[in-house]
Parts: structure tokens; C-alpha cells; sequence
């Protein structure tokens, strides 16, 4: 998993030992407050937000309402792994899109338009992307946007928007109403042991999603208003965002300068490593160094197309990072 190494603002540690006490009561079914504090900041109307118990549940969801058995569903490839799972499990077909290391793993909107077929119903871009930490343009999803025509849902996942903020097509829920957007308290606000996580939607993808049966109270009273207070404490997150961003290219740095490594563009506090000059590859480093407790993850499980030549480092603390960068020396050299 790619969590951040640090631990929430204590302001939200604090609140949550606040709200311990009101644990007796059922939480607020519709998260009324947490809904509001997103409408506030985004400047939507309530209405077009909904909350899960971590973006993860959002995307299942969301998937599943979008597509039904037969048609097809567009993902990035390599990507996050999950919007596959799910949208087979949903009895639908994915087509990729291949992001080749020539163009350093840049998504194309025009290569995902080109790959429309009159089958396609849902369209997956990860954004910035895992692995790969590149990002498209809001203006290129509004692009794709305009391609696409109505009846194909565009789903948006903006785990790591945090980590580049100004990239987000939040605003575009207001303008297309087949855009959703899908957010998370689990990766800048590091609150992934909450399960928090929300959608905001356009118009046609809201209607949707409101015909689908969900158990009610997707969030506990702790996640609602931990997250409530995570959203007032933007202080300590641009402070989180901003260390692990210039420890991230310190990181890259001293890995470039000390293993026979090269390391790929990013817009996130995670980046892949090319092992083409190594001697190892990637399953031979991870497992020498999982032997030492250094775990980082072999891209092959994101996609076969990667083979044995990726791995993905997230930044850590600045302790654990000399220790990365020592190990990773040590095995390589
Ligand atoms: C791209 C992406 N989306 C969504 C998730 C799920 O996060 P959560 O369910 O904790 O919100 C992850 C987790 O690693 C992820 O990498």
C-alpha cells in the first residue's frame, strides 16, 4: 500500500478522542456535516457529494452502477488494480490503455479516445496515476470529456490529487454530468485506518448511483468528524504535502547518485525505479531486500506488460529513506 509515513494532524487525533464518547449512538446516516464541509470547500452544492467508507468502496460502487454485463470499461495500463477487479467481477470487458516508458508513462487523452468503441460505457483514469505518478491536465480531461458523449461515465480517481492539487477536474462535476470524481482521507490526510473517502458527481452519474441499494451508515461518527476537522486543518496538510514532496526529490536524488538506477517523472510522493543498468531485477530487489525489512513494491503486480524492470519506492521518513537509499546501494552495487 502507498500510505504516508506520517500520522494525521493532531487536531484530528484529538477529535476523535472527542467523539469517542458519543460512540453509543448511531452516526449520522447521510454524513450531513461532512457533506457540507465538502461543499464548502470545493464550492458544489451538497447534493452532488457522497461518502464510503474509503474511495475503495466509492469505486466499487461506482463501477457497478455504471456498467452491466456485455459492455466495456477503458482503464489505463499499468494502474491501480482494483478498477479491473472490479469492473470483470461486474461482468464487463476491459480495454486498456498501454502508457509506454518512451513517453515516460504519460496518459494520452487522444489514445483513450482513439480506443472508444460503441461498447464502451465506462471510461477509468486514475489521476495522478499508481504506479506511475504522471497526471493528466484538467483541460485534457475536459477534452476527453467533449469526446466521449454522455452516456459514457467517466470516473476520475483523485487518491493523490493532494500531492498536485491545482491538476483536479473536481470542478468539471459542475459541467459534465457524466464526470465523477473520486476522493480519499487515506493518502495526504493519512487516515487510511478511518476508511473515509468521497464522490463528487455529475448530474446523470448521481442518478445512477442513487438507484443502487448501499447499507446505511457508510460512515462512523470517529471518520465523519475526523475527517470534518482533517478539512479545517489545512495548515498541517499543505506542511505534510510540501516535507514529503522535497523529501521525495531528495530521495530520487541520492538513489540517482548512489544505484546504477534511473528514476521516473512524478506528480506524487511515490515514483517508479527503471532497472534496465541494474544487475537485479525486480523481483531478485525486492525479496533481497524485503530480507533486510526494506519493502518496496515490484510493478509486475500492476502489470504483466512491466516484467521483471520496475519497482515503486514511496517516500518515507527522512530515517527510513537513508535506509532505502543505503540498501538499495548495498544490493545494486
Ligand atoms: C489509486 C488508488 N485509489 C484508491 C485507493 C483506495 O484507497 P482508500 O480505499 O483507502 O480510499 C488506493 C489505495 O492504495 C489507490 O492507490
Amino acid at each position: 500500500v502507498n500510505d504516508v509515513a506520517y500520522g494525521p494532524s493532531p487536531d484530528v487525533i484529538a477529535t476523535i478522542g472527542h467523539w469517542a464518547t458519543a460512540i453509543n449512538r448511531s452516526p449520522d446516516a447521510y454524513s450531513t456535516r461532512l457533506t457540507a464541509a465538502l461543499s464548502r470547500l470545493h464550492n458544489l452544492p451538497a447534493h452532488c457529494f457522497a461518502v464510503g467508507a474509503g474511495s475503495s468502496q466509492l469505486i466499487h460502487d461506482l463501477i457497478r452502477c455504471s456498467i452491466a454485463s456485455g459492455v466495456e470499461a477503458i482503464a489505463l495500463d499499468p494502474s491501480y488494480t482494483e478498477y479491473r477487479r472490479s469492473a470483470i467481477s461486474a461482468g464487463a470487458r476491459v480495454r486498456t490503455i498501454r502508457l509506454n516508458r518512451e513517453e515516460t508513462f504519460r496518459i494520452s487523452p487522444d489514445q483513450v479516445c482513439q480506443n472508444l468503441s460503441v461498447d464502451t460505457k465506462l471510461i477509468i483514469i486514475c489521476n495522478p496515476n499508481n504506479p506511475t505518478g504522471t497526471v493528466l491536465d484538467p483541460n485534457d480531461i475536459r477534452h476527453l470529456l467533449s469526446a466521449v458523449g454522455n452516456d459514457v461515465v467517466v470516473l476520475v480517481d483523485e487518491a493523490y490529487i493532494e500531492f498536485t492539487p491545482h491538476m483536479s477536474a473536481i470542478q468539471l462535476t459542475d459541467e459534465f454530468p457524466n464526470l465523477v470524481v473520486v476522493r480519499t482521507f487515506s493518502k495526504a490526510y493519512a487516515m487510511a485506518g478511518l476508511r473515509v473517502g468521497y464522490a463528487a458527481f455529475g448530474n446523470d452519474v448521481s442518478k445512477k448511483y442513487s438507484t443502487m441499494v448501499r447499507p446505511p451508515w457508510p460512515l462512523s461518527t470517529l471518520a465523519e468528524n475526523a475527517a470534518i476537522c482533517a478539512l479545517a486543518s489545512s495548515t498541517y496538510l499543505d506542511l505534510m504535502v510540501g516535507k514529503l514532496l522535497s523529501d521525495r526529490d531528495r530521495l530520487m536524488q541520492a538513489l540517482l547518485a548512489r544505484a546504477p538506477v534511473d528514476v521516473l517523472p512524478t506528480s506524487t510522493h511515490y515514483f517508479m525505479l527503471d532497472l534496465a543498468r541494474s544487475k537485479l531485477g525486480a523481483t531478485e530487489l525486492c525479496e533481497r531486500l524485503r530480507e533486510r525489512n526494506v519493502f518496496i513494491r515490484h510493478c509486475g503486480s500492476f502489470s504483466e506488460r512491466l516484467g521483471d524492470r520496475y519497482v515503486r519506492i514511496t517516500t518515507q521518513t527522512d530515517l527510513l529513506n537513508h535506509r532505502i537509499v543505503d540498501e538499495i546501494e548495498r544490493v545494486l552495487s
